[in-house]
């Protein structure tokens, strides 16, 4: 796996108090403390600086699950990414599927989002994946494509641990129907490939490219043998402590 440390990501989506979000992290630190992966959860914006604030000093890593491209301004109900760096954010997940879907997230915002984070010294994990329909048709590799080569379009990376690509075919998130490990390899090293042209060779076999739809415990091991799968990005999975740990010590 070259020299990819893996990176376990929790995206809690819309869940969780301010309350709930701490008893979580209070919950989780103990039973990862041994872990030597890199681990990540991304609350909603309302849990980030309680949640930063207890694990300021332990191996788990804060997200965001989204940002707004500009510095400041007139942009009511947006968050800016030195926002996410004030409430001690290291990482932001940016075009997740249901942000493209429901709240019209294209290929050029995403673009932007990806460039702002980038230059604020945030993480991407940059989210692509084909519907189903698009996979029937036999379309997953161009979809895969041209989100890449859109998402990246502009972008040179400066050092080799600052873009995460997130692999989520949108048919496997939330319904319980994992993509098998033959498609995930299939994927994975097709995007490394891709990367190698968007972004040279050392970047591509230095950045991390997480699979996400419903892993579970009993499937994170399989998939984490795969050669060019570096993670995961777990959803409600993530949710229970116990389950998330369960997936971190794969
Ligand atoms: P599930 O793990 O609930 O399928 O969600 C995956 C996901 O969308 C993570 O970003």
């Amino acid at each position: 796996m070259e020299n990819r440390r893996p990176l376990i990501a929790g995206n809690w989506k819309m869940h969780k108090s301010i309350l709930e979000s701490v008893e979580f992290v209070n919950q989780l630190l103990p039973l990862v403390a041994d872990s030597l992966v890199d681990i990540m959860i991304a609350p909603p914006f309302t849990s980030l600086f309680a949640v930063s604030e207890i694990i300021k000093d332990s191996n788990v890593d804060l997200g965001a699950q989204n940002l707004f491209w500009e510095k400041n301004g007139a942009f009511t109900g947006e968050i800016s990414p030195l926002m996410l760096l004030s409430a001690g954010c290291r990482y932001v997940i940016i075009g997740h599927s249901e942000r493209r879907q429901y709240f019209g997230e294209t290929d050029e915002t995403v673009n932007k989002k990806i460039n702002a984070a980038m230059e604020a010294g945030l993480i991407p994990i940059f989210c692509i994946g084909e519907t189903e329909s698009q996979r029937e048709e036999g379309k997953t590799f161009s979809v895969l494509d041209k989100q890449i080569k859109m998402g990246l379009e502009g972008l040179t990376l400066k050092e080799d641990r600052m873009l995460v690509i997130a692999y989520e075919p949108v048919w496997a998130i939330g319904t319980g129907k994992t993509a098998l490990p033959g498609q995930v390899q299939e994927v994975h090293l097709y995007l490394r490939n891709l990367l190698e042209k968007t972004s040279g060779k050392r970047h591509a076999a230095a950045i991390r490219i997480l699979y996400g739809g419903s892993v579970k415990p009993d499937n994170i091991s399989e998939l984490m043998a795969l050669p060019d799968v570096d993670g995961a990005l777990v959803g409600g999975a993530s949710l229970n402590a116990d389950t998330f740990s369960k997936i971190i010590h794969f």
